[in-house]
């Protein structure tokens, strides 16, 4: 399989590219050196909560003044100012790159309580400490969303613990670009589309209700999309393309044995499979907004935080990839950003009071300013995404 180094073009070069696609650019020729060779085989207001029962003291931390960053703190009446609480923000896949970053970000203000939903919890326990998040700024919770299992006894701790939700942030990720063959979760699908998009679809169903009972001011759920899943960009033009087709390996659930491991039905592509399921994840967000905006106020965003080219997502892929490429996006294409800035973005996206609007895919310019920028006509398919939503309820027994 080939190198998906293209995969990763930065926003600078594509996001202001859209219909300037060069379909024929390749991995290995923009890297600038022949890597063929290489291929490989592998792969507030009140803190009362609409649900009294579930309020206890550890829920309303401490007050906060006015200042908090969100839209509906300032139109709060005085009083309700006064009683402004920390938000509870859970991110996935905190214990690393963009998650803690991110975590790390929110947990400074002081104003939020990041609830790390990790994997691997001593990973995340150190990487919170080394990044010198202060105690009282966030908790650990275990998730493997490559377990439904997991998912679910995730939503049971979380409830247990009192706090109310106020924002969710579906950041994990796996990507298993030189993969020969397909690794599956637990329940059988294949792992990229599995745990990028299937863990987080059951897991944002499910708390989407606690997030209704929310009596934040500001309610968001964030699940993070990538340029490579936008076949309107250079980036997202580079092969193997994001493509779900007519969605049959989906409804067939994923699996070889069954069917296809792909979406779209046709042979496994480990890098394919990334992209794809970034098209799950953008859809997704687009229908949540269309199914509960209105009734529940809740904000529904997707974003595409930049290249960081330096995060364990890349872990799979080969040595000389990992060396070479986050250079070649810091001095060739200048679309390297690193994990702090990135970090920031999607605070931006949970805390940012000009960042309300639902139903968005923000992308930032070079001057680091946040712009609603566009999907391409896949991953903006009102069709593809009810299906792809219906489908999955069905793979999850929820329809
Ligand atoms: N890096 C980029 O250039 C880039 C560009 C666009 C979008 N993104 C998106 O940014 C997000 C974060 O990626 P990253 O670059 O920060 O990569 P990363 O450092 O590898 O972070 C991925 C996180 O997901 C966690 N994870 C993986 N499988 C999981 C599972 N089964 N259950 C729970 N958590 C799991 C990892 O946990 P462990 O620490 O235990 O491995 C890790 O914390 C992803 O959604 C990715 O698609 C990244």
């Amino acid at each position: 399989m080939a190198l998906q180094a293209s995969s990763f073009l930065p926003s600078a070069l594509s996001a202001h590219k859209e219909g300037k696609a060069n379909g024929g650019l390749k991995d290995s020729a923009f890297l600038g050196v022949n890597l063929s060779e290489h291929r490989m085989k592998s792969s507030f207001s009140s803190p009362l909560l609409t649900s009294g029962k579930r309020l206890n003291a550890s829920t309303i931390i401490r007050a906060q003044t006015a200042a908090t960053a969100s839209p509906a703190i300032n139109k709060a009446s005085p009083e309700a100012k006064k009683t402004l609480r920390k938000g509870n923000v859970v991110i996935t896949g905190a214990s690393s790159g963009l998650g803690l970053a991110t975590a790390k970000s929110l947990a400074e203000t002081g104003k939020w309580n990041v609830v790390m939903a990790c994997r691997d919890f001593l990973k995340a326990e150190k990487a919170a400490k080394s990044a010198g998040m202060a105690k009282e700024n966030y908790s650990i919770m275990h998730l493997d969303l490559a377990s439904l299992d997991s998912v679910r006894q995730f939503v049971r701790n979380f409830r247990q613990s009192g706090m109310p939700l106020d924002t969710l942030v579906c950041n994990a990720a796996v990507y298993f670009p030189t993969a020969g063959e397909p690794t599956y979760t637990a329940e059988g699908f294949e792992m990229s589309v599995g745990v990028n998009h299937i863990g987080h679809f059951l897991l944002a169903r499910e708390l989407l209700e606690d997030m209704k009972q929310s009596d934040y001011p500001s309610r968001r759920l964030i699940i993070v999309g990538s340029i490579t899943g936008n076949t309107n960009t250079l980036a997202g033009n580079i092969p193997p393309k994001a493509n779900l087709g007519d969605l049959r390996g989906l409804a067939g659930g994923l699996n070889e044995t069954t069917g296809s491991a792909m979406i779209d039905g046709g042979k496994f592509d480990g890098a394919k499979a990334y992209k794809d399921s970034k098209v799950c994840n953008m859809l997704t967000m687009q229908e949540f907004h269309r199914r509960y905006h209105e009734d529940t106020g809740i904000s529904f965003a997707s974003l595409y935080p930049g290249c960081i080219a330096t995060t364990g997502l890349f872990r799979e892929h080969i040595g000389l990839f990992r060396t070479l490429f986050p250079p070649f996006q810091k001095y060739i294409t200048k679309g390297f950003v690193s994990e702090e800035e990135a970090g920031n973005r999607l605070a931006q996206v949970v805390s940012d009071p000009s960042l309300t609007k639902s139903g968005v895919y923000w992308s930032w310019n070079k001057n680091s300013a946040s712009f609603e920028n566009q999907l391409s006509q896949e991953a903006s398919d009102v069709e593809k995404a009810r299906k792809v939503w219906e489908m999955t309820e069905k793979l999850l027994g929820l329809a």
